[in-house]
């Protein structure tokens, strides 16, 4: 070995030693690292036994050079292991430090909820149509949930809004408040407040008192429609609502109304869609009649008009209510209505 190759290789082994060790950060490694730099076979120890071999003046030079680096590495190991163990007892080893040059995370972005989404969707599908949307809230007065709507008190058709009420008696000992058991209370709100022409969808959450099941909910979304004016007739009813269900459902959509009872509309009907899935030939989504109930609705019954200030020999409207959930459920094929609000991202990352 010549003089220049070994001085060149304690520069080697201290390059390379002091690298690996500013790399070392568990006890394990640095064990490791130990060995092979200063154990028995060690690239230093090497260094240091072939001094032998060398010419005094060589072993001279090199092996001072040489018992530098071992003073060298064995006082690095010894900070080193200090350094690693008070980290570790810190709880923070080099290992969970923070590496300022790795990229970040990418921030989390958030998305609408599907039913905000169809929501919006069916309110823009009614604002090109001239509607707009006004809201009521959702504890509601008895008189505006159903007296006003022409559903007094002892009417059957209360037994259908299987309701929670409001724990607040009136001077009467009644229960005058409760959660609206739809979006139908915005009719009398806003023609009180608001004269004809009146073109407007209220969105909003209504609550039922029922059990749960794949197609119930006890909380929901409603979207009503009212126009009220001169001379609206049931024509107008259909060219609004067929215009409505080829924008959701597709433009070959045919439509079906079918008389139903509503007490706030006379006449009133439910409207149906010829089934997109199977187009009519009968299938599970529209249980094998071809057609798939997605709204009522009729024309708005004098009595209504009346209570709310409006001379219904005057003016003439129709009303029709459907709930969004549903609608999101027959275009997105989604088969529990509970999903909506279950907050399982599996599900809501589809929308
Ligand atoms: N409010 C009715 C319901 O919840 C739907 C409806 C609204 C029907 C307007 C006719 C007219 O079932």
């Amino acid at each position: 070995m010549s003089e220049s190759t070994a001085a060149a290789q304690v520069e080697e082994v201290m390059a390379s030693a002091m690298a690996e060790l500013e790399a070392t950060v568990d006890l394990e490694r640095l064990e490791g690292w130990r060995v092979s730099y200063l154990g028995r076979r060690g690239k230093l120890t090497q260094i240091l036994r072939g001094l032998g071999g060398l010419s005094p003046n060589e072993r001279r030079a090199v092996g001072a050079a040489a018992n530098r680096l071992k003073t060298l590495l064995e006082d690095s190991l010894d900070n080193r292991e200090a350094a690693i163990k008070q980290a570790a007892s810190e709880g923070n080893s080099d290992k969970n430090a923070i590496d300022v040059t790795l990229p970040g995370w990418p921030a989390a972005q958030g998305g609408l909820h599907p039913t905000t989404k169809i929501v919006r969707e069916i309110l823009g599908v009614f604002h090109s149509m001239g509607f707009q949307v006004a809201e009521g809230p959702e504890v509601e007065w008895d008189r505006y949930n159903f007296e006003m709507l022409n559903i007094p008190k002892e009417h059957p058709a209360r037994d259908a809004f299987n309701t929670l009420w409001v724990d607040y008696y009136d001077e009467n000992g009644e229960m005058p408040m409760l959660l609206r058991t739809h979006t139908s209370p915005v009719q009398g709100r806003y023609m009180e407040q608001n004269k004809p022409p009146i073109r407007i969808v209220s969105p909003g959450n209504s609550y039922r008192y029922e059990a749960t099941d794949a197609t119930h909910e006890w909380q929901f979304t409603q979207i009503e429609g009212l126009a009220v004016d001169r001379g609206i007739t049931f024509a107008n009813l259909k060219g609004t609502l067929f215009e409505f269900a080829r924008r959701i459902f597709g433009q070959e959509r045919k439509v079906r109304f079918r008389c139903d009872f509503f007490p706030f509309v006379e006449p009133g009907v439910d409207m149906s869609i010829d089934c997109f899935s199977c187009e009519g030939k009968g299938c599970r989504i529209c249980s094998d009649t071809g057609w798939i109930e997605i709204m009522g609705a009729g024309m708005v019954h004098p009595k209504v008009l009346e209570a709310a200030g409006l001379d219904p020999y005057i003016y003439t409207g129709f009303a029709f209510g459907m709930g969004p959930e549903r609608i999101a459920m027959l275009k997105y094929g989604i088969d529990d209505i509970r999903l909506f609000h279950a907050n399982d991202l599996r599900f809501l990352k589809q929308f």
